[in-house]
């Protein structure tokens, strides 16, 4: 019976142990998190949308949502410290991610392909720079 006991309460300590780290794990990662959800994977926002924007028909639906994902997810990195580089530098490279997101949903919302394809061309030209002086360590 007591050894049950411990058990279980071993059981609790170790989810309670992981429970922590998990949330300072999340208070360190909010670029990163921002990051993976508009561009980790295939079936993340901008390869959606690379795909969604050349398709022959473009699929609005899909283009309106992801676009509405990255500029949710950008407008709120502008805030945060990255764990490399210049502050000042970094939110101006920010800010203007954001603004080309923004100019992004507009033209999702208002299915204006040109405008939409403008928008994500600058987007995709972002990346490095800010990657370079801002990713890492
Ligand atoms: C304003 C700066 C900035 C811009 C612009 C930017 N990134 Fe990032 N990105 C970062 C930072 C900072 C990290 C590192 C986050 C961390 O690990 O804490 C990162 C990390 C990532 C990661 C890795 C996520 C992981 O799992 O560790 C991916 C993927 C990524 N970015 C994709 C992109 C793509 C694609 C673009 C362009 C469309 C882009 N980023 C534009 C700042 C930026």
């Amino acid at each position: 019976m007591l050894k049950r006991f411990a058990m279980i309460a071993g059981v609790f300590a170790v989810v309670g142990l992981a429970g922590l780290a998990g949330a300072a794990d999340e208070a360190k990662t909010t670029i990163k998190q921002a990051m993976t959800k508009i561009a980790k994977g295939k079936a993340s926002a901008i390869p959606s949308l690379k795909t969604a924007l050349n398709a022959p028909s473009p699929d609005w639906k899909s283009i309106q949502a992801n676009s509405k994902t990255v500029a949710t997810c950008t407008e709120a990195i502008v805030a945060l410290k990255p764990s490399k580089g210049d502050q000042a530098n970094y939110t101006k490279l920010a800010k203007a991610l954001a603004a080309d997101a923004t100019a992004l949903n507009v033209s999702a919302e208002k299915e204006d392909l040109a405008g939409a394809k403008a928008a994500f061309g600058k987007i995709g030209g972002s990346c490095m720079g800010c990657h370079n002086a801002h990713r890492g360590k």
